[in-house]
């Protein structure tokens, strides 16, 4: 195979983009897209700040085009994201634990709905743990005003909203064994042992020297997996460039490959041009669309070339 997705696809899995609606009319970022992923996540377009703006007016304009252009060329879709304390628009934190439940499952019941049978996994939660050593939960409105059952309560709203979306929880710095990864472990262990509806854990897989692939990588994934849950890598990028870059990359994808419930990766973004790291090089192809030595490191792990 000589695509990304493809190569994936013969892996039995999907190798995907974080996508924003405003690139979509720039012809190689759209030809780019369409030739080399599989599935692709809205970087910002599925947000509560963009999906309901205004509690209980729900607009998803931009979030519909980048749905309508994945599906129409055989693109799956990941969603991202519904319960999240950044990108919330200023209202939901002004409510009362009463209707700021309320306005959480209608949040998710809305979004869910308007997407029914379109989305393959949704990221329900998303970064609901504190760094460091305390695998705390991070405060939010949601986690302040309604408490540690506020999570199980969004994911039972969810399975019953879309029923055939694989439900997700998704956070950063749980790549490796840690206490941040130990948490969300006990959390979703705890899930399956109640019978709490989670299908699938994401590891969002920031990576550059600061914090770098870990060593125990596998293990951590095989470990949630052995859960009962599927695994998805779902926002790779790796600062660098040349060779060290593409072996990093090179040993993500294997680390997801030797793991047979990781279902999935998704890189977050097409181009380096419009990476949410400003001024960074962190994606497979450059600013001009060129692919570079990690893009062929990629596409050679998953067996492609
Ligand atoms: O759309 C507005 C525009 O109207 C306004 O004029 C402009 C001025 O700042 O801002 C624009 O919004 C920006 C938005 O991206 C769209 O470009 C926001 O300021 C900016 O904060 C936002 O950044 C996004 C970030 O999440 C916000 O938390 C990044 O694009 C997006 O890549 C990033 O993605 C997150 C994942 O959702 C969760 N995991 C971490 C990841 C990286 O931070």
């Amino acid at each position: 195979a000589s695509t990304l997705g493809a190569a994936a696809a013969e892996q039995g899995r999907y190798f995907g983009a974080a996508v924003a609606a405003n690139h979509l009319g720039e012809t190689p970022y759209a030809s780019t897209l369409d030739t080399e992923f599989s599935s692709v996540t809205p970087e910002n377009e599925m947000k509560w700040d963009a999906t309901e703006p205004t509690r209980g007016t729900f607009t998803f304009g931009s979030a519909d085009q980048i749905v309508n252009h994945a599906q129409s060329r055989g693109m799956k879709v990941r969603g991202h994201t519904l319960v999240w304390y950044s990108q919330l628009p200023g209202w939901v934190g002004n409510l009362g634990a009463t209707d700021l439940r309320s306005a959480m499952n209608n949040h998710i019941t809305q979004v869910m709905q308007h997407y029914q049978g379109r989305i393959h996994s949704w990221d329900v939660a998303n970064e609901a743990f504190q760094d460091g050593d305390s695998g705390a939960r991070r405060s939010s409105p949601f986690q302040d005003k309604l408490g540690d059952g506020y999570m199980e309560e969004a994911f039972r709203t969810a399975r019953a909203a879309d029923p055939a979306a694989k439900l997700c929880y998704n956070d950063y710095n749980i790549e490796g064994i840690n206490a941040k990864s130990n948490a969300v472990y006990n959390m979703v262990r705890d899930f399956k042992a109640r019978g709490v509806p989670i299908d699938c854990v994401g590891f969002q897989s920031h990576f550059n020297s600061a914090s770098p692939v870990p060593y125990d990588y596998r293990e951590n994934l095989q470990r949630f997996a052995d859960l009962g849950v599927d695994v998805q890598i779902t926002e790779l990028d790796i600062e660098g460039s040349g060779t060290a870059q593409a072996d990093n990359y090179s040993s993500v994808v294997r680390s997801c490959l030797a793991v047979s419930r990781c279902t999935g990766i998704t890189v977050w973004g097409v181009t380096d041009k419009y990476s949410w790291r400003a001024g960074g090089t962190p994606l497979l192809f450059d600013g001009n669309y060129t692919k570079k030595p990690a893009y062929n490191a990629v596409l050679a792990a998953l067996g492609g070339g």
